[in-house]
């Protein structure tokens, strides 16, 4: 192994939590670069499952050095009851493990009250992900250094007057109980405080060894804030860019994974060309389980949009292609793959005859149905890119390697 990064590369929830942890008992450094906990990874080992939202997925495999990095950004509340959940979990997150950078940006209870005041339009998290990142941009912002400093709840209160009077006289949505906010803040700061650092230092570091490095993206190319379906995406960029401004530190990309799920899901607003409001939607949402882990909601369903994905292709420079979820496509009798758009805008398809046979926790290539290998096949061709891992399954064992990983 070497350096890897690993990039949705549709509108999220493509299966990272599962790569992340197959790749992350070898890594010694995992790098979350950008967004916060709008983020839900889910890594399911044995009979153990752990969604997690903000700290990477190399907390869970217990080997693995884990760094959130500048581009991030972190609500010191959410951190706390992650480690709080973890620790019940039996996972003892210490700062020997993770290291926060003392650049990125803190997110407040006001960011999270603004999210849900001024962003029901496109339907987030809820988790001050937007609000947050525009206090960056907009030099306003506060950084985890403040709150090694001892200056970070002087500013969060000032913040807080000063939004009291907005909520008042512009939004007319009741505020947050500032006293409750800042009792909670102060508990949280002394929480967080030991895991600041400098991660530019500690990546650099890493590189320097020649250990191996794996940059954990969440969200998708399809919700990055410059490639995506703008307005609706999150605000941080999820493409490989991303990487290299949220970590801050040169480095070249041996495999540069794409997770591709076999069909499409987006959660919250925003076009969805392949989407299926029918009842063929529906059985891909049951058979797939397809409620945020974020947040419960059901997820929107569709077909593979491949005209997508190649573009996520082209803009992140995939070299290996993991294909999530091919197992929730049994009992289908046609299966659909948008290939093209018409002058209208509407997609084109490809049709795929379906195949009956469960295919959940199959190994081996040649025991898919025929006419799995197939669709798996057509998904190569038009990408131009290997599919190098096909998942059967949510056991970290229900997959098919068709190229090594590492
Ligand atoms: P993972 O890492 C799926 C979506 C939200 C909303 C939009 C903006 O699990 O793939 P935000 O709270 O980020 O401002 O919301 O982006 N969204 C996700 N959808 N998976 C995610 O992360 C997501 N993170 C954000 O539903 O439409
Ligand atoms: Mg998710």
């Amino acid at each position: 192994m070497a350096n890897y990064i690993i990039l949705g590369a549709q509108w999220g929830d493509e299966g990272k939590g599962k790569i992340v942890d197959l790749l992350a008992s070898r890594a010694d450094l995992v790098v979350r670069f950008q967004g916060g906990a709008n983020a839900g990874h889910t890594v399911i080992v044995g009979d153990k499952k752990f969604v997690l939202h903000l700290i990477p997925g190399g907390i869970v495999s217990g080997k693995a050095v884990n760094v959130i990095g500048n581009g991030c950004v972190v609500d010191p509340i959410t951190f706390k009851q992650e480690i709080e959940y973890l620790k019940k979990q039996g996972i003892d997150v210490t700062p020997d493990k993770l290291m926060i950078s003392f650049q990125a940006h803190v997110v407040t209870p006001v960011h999270k009250y603004l999210d849900r005041v001024l962003n029901k339009k496109i339907g987030t998290t809820g988790r001050g992900i937007g609000p947050a990142y525009t206090d960056k941009i907009q030099r306003t912002g506060v950084r985890l250094e403040a709150i090694v400093n001892g200056t970070f709840l002087e500013h969060f209160k000032q913040q807080a007057k000063l939004y009291e009077q907005y909520a008042q006289n512009l939004y007319k949505e009741p505020f947050l109980n500032i006293e409750q906010a800042v009792e909670e803040l102060k508990e949280a700061e002394t929480y967080i405080r030991p895991f600041i650092g400098d991660t530019v230092e500690l990546i650099h570091s890493y590189l320097n060894k020649k250990a191996n490095i794996l940059y954990e993206g969440a969200q998708g190319a399809m919700l990055d804030v410059d490639h995506g379906t703008y307005p609706f995406v999150t605000s941080s960029s999820t493409t490989i860019g991303g990487a290299f401004t949220g970590g801050g530190v040169f480095l070249e990309f041996d495999k540069r994974i794409g997770l591709v799920k076999a069909y499409a899901t987006r959660v919250g607003e925003g076009p969805f060309p392949t989407e299926l409001n029918d009842e063929t939607g529906e059985k891909l949402r049951e058979k797939g389980h397809e409620f945020g882990a974020t947040t419960g909601r059901p997820r929107r369903c569709g077909w593979l949009d491949l005209k997508l994905v190649k573009r996520a292709q082209i803009i992140n420079g995939f070299n290996y292609i993991t294909l999530s979820k091919l197992s929730c496509l049994s009992g289908f009798e046609t299966i659909k793959v948008a290939v093209d758009y018409d002058s209208a805008g509407q997609p084109v398809y490809r049709s795929f005859p379906g195949w009956e046979q469960k295919i959940e926790g199959v190994t081996e290539w040649q025991d898919l149905p025929q006419n799995a290998r197939e669709y798996v096949r057509f998904i190569e061709d038009y990408l131009q890119t290997p599919i190098g891992l096909v998942s059967t399954g949510p056991d970290r064992n229900h997959v098919i390697y068709r190229q090594p990983l590492w």
